[in-house]
């Protein structure tokens, strides 16, 4: 039997059956994945029952994966594979993370309005989420379809944002929490790096905004008047028209592009349950202003 998709809404999130992602993939299921993948942006597999190799593995299908973030700081231990971001609440013993531990206050920068790796000069083309184990009340994930979100924007703003160049920095999400512990080498590791505010999807030949809690500066902007554009922007973009809650299932894999979307995990009991998820992240195939054909000085 092949792949059964079932949209939620005709062009944003559909939920995937009648496959097992652990095993070698017809090219056919492949393809339909990858066609609802571009249609949809986001798609939900209940049931998928991985091990962190073959999370991976199904990952590699998309393209090579990234390595976390958390290799950038000198001396952290970590819980899983390199290739795997670890954004649940549980240390390398699988106990739960203290509330003042550093690697629990660094990952609340994913309660914010984001889109992965924006903040790397190649950033990601698509994440994709596995639960291993939720609370049974809270820690959803919202996402936000950037592509209806610039569709829908007045057109004096597409105007006004045409050919803007945004500075993403993990150092400016973290920052509006009050969390500023990064070493010499995650300074310079995460120094800011120019992206495009509107970039057009080379797949679907749409056009979608490209914003996110990393970014602090807009190229040739005051920063006040930058930080008002983009509050703005999230503002209209993650208004509940263009937003789809995820409350997550154990065995659930989410993925999502994040060329086009924007996320962000919600509030839960997060002393009292384990949130065990495991993320494989694909890189997108260059930067944003190489791809939209700008020259872009690197400072
Ligand atoms: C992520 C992320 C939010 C969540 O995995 O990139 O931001 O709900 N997750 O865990
Ligand atoms: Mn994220």
């Amino acid at each position: 039997m092949s792949v059964t998709v079932h949209s939620v809404t005709p062009e944003f999130v559909a939920e995937v059956g009648d496959v097992d992602l652990a095993r070698p993939l017809d090219p056919a299921d492949l393809a339909a994945i990858r066609a609802a993948f571009t249609r949809h942006a986001v798609l939900v597999f209940p049931d998928q029952h991985f091990d962190d190799d073959s999370q991976l593995d199904f990952a590699r299908h998309f393209g090579p994966l990234e390595t976390t973030v958390f290799k950038a700081r000198q001396g952290h231990k970590l819980r899983l594979h390199e290739n795997m971001a670890d954004v649940g609440n549980l240390d390398a013993e699988n106990r739960i993370l203290d509330t003042s531990d550093r690697q629990r206050l660094y990952n609340l920068g994913n309660r914010l309005w984001h889109t992965d790796s924006s903040f790397k000069r190649l950033p990601a083309y698509c994440s994709m989420l596995h639960a291993r184990s939720i609370p049974p009340i809270g820690g959803q994930t919202e996402f936000a379809d950037m592509r209806a979100a610039y569709d829908a924007l007045p057109e004096a703003t597409k105007r006004r944002i045409a050919g803007l160049v945004a500075e993403h920095s993990i150092m400016h999400s973290r920052a509006k929490l009050g969390f500023a512990d990064f070493d010499a080498g995650e300074r310079e590791a995460f120094k800011p790096v120019p992206q495009v505010l509107v970039r057009r999807l080379p797949d679907s030949g749409r056009l979608s905004l490209y914003i996110a809690s990393h970014i602090g500066a807009i190229r040739g902007m005051a920063d006040d008047e930058a930080n008002k554009l983009v509050e703005e922007l999230t503002a209209h973009a993650t208004q509940r028209q263009f937003v789809h809650s995820h409350r997550w299932r154990v065995n659930d894999l989410v993925i999502w592009d994040d060329r086009c979307t924007m996320h962000r995990g919600m509030d839960f009991d997060d002393q009292r349950y384990a949130r065990d998820m495991r993320r494989a992240t694909v890189s997108d195939v260059a930067p944003t202003c190489e791809q939209m054909g700008m020259a872009v000085a690197a400072e």
